[in-house]
């Protein structure tokens, strides 16, 4: 466990305070009490198959109704077999069917201050364009779509072009570099490229096209590339591969009947890290994502009618696939998209907007919080916040202080708040409080959602007791879960199936106590978790040896005020290499390179070697503690030798 999560978890043991949910909000909520919940739960749990079955026929619109709920050849499930459906049409057209086209889909506002809104009715007409244009350019049915674009409206209308028919979108967050857009394009075998000419990031124009130009020359299924105007800067545009969005959209027909699709067509492939160096592509598909995105927003949000909600995820991970799009979209709700920093032009950006569009519902991650509480109180109290009635997290665990002070400052003391754990593979929130029913303790997940059965098990694969920790599994499959890691199922049945059969194992330690509630511990592997955000320590220890200076590298998490974990690593150099301050900031830019800005080291230390077991096994705890400063060591250009505080610590033991 890395030692942040035991810090957090010395925390969390000494939190006991309860907060039931304020008489008020559930007296109009969906699920109005812990005995309503306990009911749907026991009901779900009794008959899981029944459950979603009734659920997928209430809640989508199919075109052949499904003849088999769940064929589950484990690890392989497909769900609402038979059946198909559109994850576009449910999105989309059944509103404008039942009439509610006209109502409000996405209020969206750019980091410069221009804002767009659009309705049901006018999104499905754009989806529509951009899915005539995707075919012009020669897609269908199950090829890959990869998307590398800034947060605009367009970012959705092309995620439901895809769906619409029936090729499979696989974003990937503007923050990568052009080595990890060619790694995912070549791995996923992508044809067509979507990006922008740049986007807008602390009123500083990204360069995405230039980017994407260099990824391009080493992705060698891509074709077509089509780049959205944003910013307006000149673009380099290679004749024959390049388009221009608008150009394309101007000649483009509205009418473009969805696609009936098998319900277990891919939907998308979202590249998330994993213990190795190699990225995984985590499998969704149409039916079963759809349908626990849609249910599980309602559920978790109590969603109403007159909500405004606000999701500050970017499309590039799965929160915003899952809550900006899919879920909140196929709910109706209207839906707040920002574009850029939430500290730009100054920090009170985000209060500024959930005043302006008066903000019911607003999630986000504790990073972000733990950045609101250092920015200070006064950003937030030259806001009127009193629309707001309920508030989430996701990302991380939250630390109690975070919690209470998100409680008292944004939420006013009134807003409950749902801290949701889930994953990529998870395709939705799986724990969570339903906000009118259960009482929260701050830093716990509370309860599973109906129809998800979670057993904390040994690596025995046997339960353990109340308030032991150990691993979160889940032993019965659910409509949202990840159907396989992209091309690879033997690394899918590995990673998640095969140290304990029967269950879903998630790659997290957790504990319940005596009432039932879940509490995340952290990580069982080397993925760290920074800003909410995955990373592989391995990926980033891969990225560093490719530098002809580096002879090894280790990286580890060390706790960061901010950011969770921030990345820390140990570098030994090649033979005559001398270790400077210069090359500190060249490996680090190297990383960037490599990956993206957000891998991109925290510390450097240089080491002549590293600490290693007498079977050459890199000791990480031991480095784990280094960095987080358990060890006196200066973090400066000189050599270390951690080799020999590894020799202290074997004698010692
Ligand atoms: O370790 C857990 C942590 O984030 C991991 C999943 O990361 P990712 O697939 O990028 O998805 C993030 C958004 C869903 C989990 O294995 N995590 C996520 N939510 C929480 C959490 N840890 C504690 N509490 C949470 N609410």
């Amino acid at each position: 466990m890395a030692s942040q999560s035991a810090a957090s978890i010395d925390n969390v043991m000494h939190e006991s305070r309860v907060f039931p949910p304020p008489a008020e909000f559930s007296a109009a909520a969906r699920v109005k009490s812990l005995d309503e919940y306990q009911a749907l739960w026991d009901r779900a749990a009794a008959d899981p198959l029944a459950f979603w079955a009734d659920l997928a026929r209430e809640e989508l619109h199919w075109f052949e109704p499904f003849t088999e709920t769940l064929q589950w050849n484990e690890p392989f499930a497909k769900w609402f077999v038979g059946g198909k459906t559109n994850a576009a049409y449910n999105c989309l057209d059944k509103h404008v069917a039942e009439g509610r086209g006209d109502r409000t889909a996405i209020l969206w506002e750019g980091e410069p201050g221009d804002t767009r809104t659009l309705t049901y009715a006018e999104l499905l007409s754009e989806v529509c364009k951009f899915a005539n244009v995707l075919k012009s350019v020669g897609v269908g049915v199950g090829d890959v779509v990869s998307i590398y674009m800034p947060m605009t409206p367009e970012l959705a209308v092309a995620m439901l072009a895809c769906a619409r028919i029936g090729a499979i979108h696989s974003v990937i967050f503007a923050g990568f570099s052009a080595e990890a857009i060619a790694d995912r394009n070549n791995d996923a075998k992508a044809k067509v490229q979507l990006t922008a000419d740049g986007a807008w990031r602390r009123g500083k124009a990204l360069p995405l096209k230039e980017t994407v130009d260099e990824a391009l020359a080493k992705s060698h299924t891509v074709e077509t590339c089509i780049a959205l105007k944003r910013i307006g800067e000149p673009v380099a545009m290679q004749d024959g591969r390049d388009h221009w969005w608008h150009e394309l959209m101007e000649a483009a027909s509205d009418d473009c009947p969805a696609t009936p699709l098998d319900s277990e067509t891919t939907l998308f492939i979202l590249y998330t890290s994993g213990s190795t160096g190699k990225p995984k592509g985590i499998r969704h598909t149409t039916a079963g994502y759809n349908l626990y995105a849609k249910k599980t927003f309602q559920w978790v949000f109590d969603h109403r009618d007159d909500d405004v909600y606000w999701c500050t995820a970017d499309c590039g991970w799965i929160t915003g696939h899952s809550y900006l799009v899919y879920g909140p979209l196929a709910a109706g709700a209207a839906c707040v998209m920002y574009e850029g920093a939430p500290n730009f032009p100054a920090e009170d950006r985000f209060w500024d907007i959930v005043e302006k569009y008066k903000v019911t519902t607003f999630y986000t991650a504790p990073t972000a919080i733990r950045a609101f509480i250092k920015w200070g109180d006064e950003h937030v109290e030259k806001h009127d916040l009193s629309s707001l009635r309920l508030l989430g997290t996701v990302g991380e665990g939250i630390n109690p202080a975070a919690w209470l002070w998100y409680h008292e400052k944004i939420g006013g003391g009134r807003c409950p708040i749902v801290d949701t754990w889930w994953q990529t593979e998870t395709g939705g929130i799986m724990m969570s409080p339903l906000p009118g029913a259960i009482p929260t303790k701050p830093g716990s997940c509370t309860k599973p959602l109906p129809g998800i059965m979670p057993k904390i098990v040994d690596p025995m694969g046997d339960e353990v007791g109340e308030n032991q920790g150990g691993w979160l599994t889940i032993s019965h499959p659910w409509p949202g879960m990840l159907r396989g890691i992209w091309g690879d199922d033997q690394r899918y049945e590995e990673v998640y199936w095969s140290k304990t059969p029967g269950m879903y194992l998630a790659g997290d330690n957790a504990r319940r106590d005596e009432d039932g509630y879940y509490w995340i511990m952290g990580r069982i592997d080397d993925v760290l978790n920074v800003s909410g955000h995955r990373l592989s320590t391995i990926e980033i220890e891969s990225a560093l040896v490719s530098h002809p200076k580096v002879a090894e590298a280790a990286a580890v998490g060390r706790p960061d005020e901010l950011k969770g974990e921030a990345v820390a690593v140990f570098v030994s150099l090649a033979a005559g290499v001398e270790a400077t301050d210069e090359l500190r900031d060249e490996l680090k830019q190297h990383v960037r390179h490599e990956i993206g800005a957000l891998a991109q080291p925290d510390d450097i230390r240089f080491t002549a070697a590293l600490p290693k077991t007498r079977s050459g096994k890199i000791m990480r705890r031991l480095l784990k503690d280094i960095a987080a400063g358990k060890e006196t060591v200066g973090d400066t250009t000189t050599l270390e030798d951690y080799t020999v505080l590894a020799k202290l610590r074997s004698d010692d033991a």
